[in-house]
């Protein structure tokens, strides 16, 4: 008798397990941890915040960080915010195509990956994770000065197009053997950075006392310990330097030191229009400068032949104040006509992005951060999958404003919000 209530109790509960059962799924567990981490992100953002979780603040912060107040960083990327589609409908848009072209070669997506100095501090993989997975996207990497691998390394691993990102030392011995050793390994073309004459102040380091490469000091220690993976990483990898300077003079990299120190002693604040012409002597490719804002220093580089100028501003890290690249594209483009390549660099955080700087007149658009903080979040595969994201997301924004191709795309296409 005693018994009967709890019988059905207990067939109660086997019925409504039996019922959850249909509705739940559990998927098998994922053993690697990259892939697991990637699953629940939907954007840079979230790829943001979990590169922020895995690296130690200092390192975080100076690949988030910005030149003082960080407005131009902040502009560069609400920038895009700043212009509406105007769609159009019932275009037969079961076939796009958002194949384009980067100086002048085919590139299935209209992007190229810009130069970011110590990629290892991301992760230890850094800039040879980053140009595999380039060459995977058959788009162009940019391989830095400041890289903590050197031009034959990379080169070594990406047989993809590489560009070498100048930065003009006082020191013109070293500037023509990097050329010398970038020509040899098969670089297409050199970037010369002309927005750097002195470092920006970068506020955020300040405060940390941050220094490259990262020293182990109590702070690092400390920043470490609390993200154990990236410290065993850090120690169980061969020590990051300045790679490709290594041997020059004042500090190669072995010892660490605060960026602008090292950068203001060592960069030509001298540069000139006359100093490209050295480079354009010593060089047989193409030459681009990045760092372009006004269309009069567009045309002086058109007028020169150089083969594309990068709107830029450095990401918001130099001058701070500076305009957003996507807003200065549209005067550049006039100011050069098809005369040189326009690549706007800066704020691309979707697919969405490159369409709206393809549609204001931009040949291609450049990413930094976006993929550094896909790196610090779940390495070489996170890179992979931010290049998809990228795909996946031009893809679908062609089809839904209903153009075709790139070469449709033209400023009707937006509007002022
Ligand atoms: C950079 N950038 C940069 N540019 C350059 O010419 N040489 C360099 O060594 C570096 N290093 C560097 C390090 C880090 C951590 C960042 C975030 C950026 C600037 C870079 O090439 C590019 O202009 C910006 O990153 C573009 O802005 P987004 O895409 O980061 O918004
Ligand atoms: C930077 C330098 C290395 O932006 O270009 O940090």
């Amino acid at each position: 008798m005693a018994g009967l209530p709890m019988a059905g109790l207990g067939v109660r509960v086997a019925q409504a397990w039996q019922a959850a059962r249909s509705v739940m799924q559990f998927g098998e567990f994922e053993r690697d941890g990259d892939i697991r981490r990637l699953r629940r992100a939907a954007d840079v953002a979230d790829l943001r915040r979990i590169a922020r979780r895995r690296l130690p603040r200092g390192c975080f912060d100076y690949i988030d960080g910005a030149a003082e107040d960080e407005i131009s960083a902040a502009r560069s990327v609400a920038a895009y915010r700043g212009w509406q589609f105007r769609p159009r409908v019932l275009r037969d848009v079961s076939e796009v195509d958002i194949s384009g072209t980067v100086l002048g070669a085919a590139v299935p997506i209209p992007l190229v990956i810009a130069p970011t100095g110590f990629g290892r501090i991301a992760h230890s993989a850094g800039e040879l994770a980053v140009a595999r997975a380039a060459q995977r996207a058959g788009i162009p990497y940019s391989l830095s000065t400041m890289g903590t691998r050197s031009i034959e390394e990379v080169a070594a691993v990406c047989s993809g197009r590489k560009f070498f990102q100048v930065y003009v030392w006082r020191d013109r011995a070293l500037m023509a053997d990097l050329l010398e050793r970038s020509a040899a390994a098969g670089y297409e073309a050199i970037m010369i950075t002309v927005d750097t004459a002195v470092l920006g102040r970068r506020e955020r380091d300040v405060r940390h006392g941050f220094s490259l490469p990262p020293k182990l000091g109590l702070d690092t220690i400390i920043d470490g310990l609390t993200h154990p993976r990236w410290l065993l990483d850090f120690l169980s990898n061969e020590p990051i330097t300045f790679s490709n300077c290594r041997g020059a003079s004042g500090g190669a990299g072995a010892d660490a030191v605060a960026l602008a120190d090292y950068i203001n002693s060592q960069f030509d604040p001298s540069l000139s229009w006359d100093d490209i012409e050295w480079f354009r002597d010593r060089w047989d490719g193409p030459v681009m400068l990045k760092g372009v804002l006004s269309p009069a220093d567009a045309k002086i580089a058109a007028d020169m032949e150089l083969d594309a100028v990068i709107v830029s501003s450095h990401g918001g890290r130099q001058l701070d104040s500076a305009p957003a690249p996507l807003e200065c594209v549209p005067a550049v483009r006039d100011a050069v006509g098809d005369r040189c390549e326009v690549i706007c660099d800066g704020g691309i955080r979707r697919g969405s992005d490159i369409v709206k700087a393809l549609a204001l007149g931009a040949d291609s658009a450049m990413i930094g951060r976006a993929y550094l903080y896909a790196l610090g979040a779940a390495g070489e595969t996170g890179v992979d999958w931010l290049l998809d994201y990228f795909v996946e997301g031009m893809t679908r924004t062609m089809r839904l404003v209903g153009v075709r191709s790139t070469a449709e795309l033209a400023p009707d296409l937006l509007e002022r919000v």
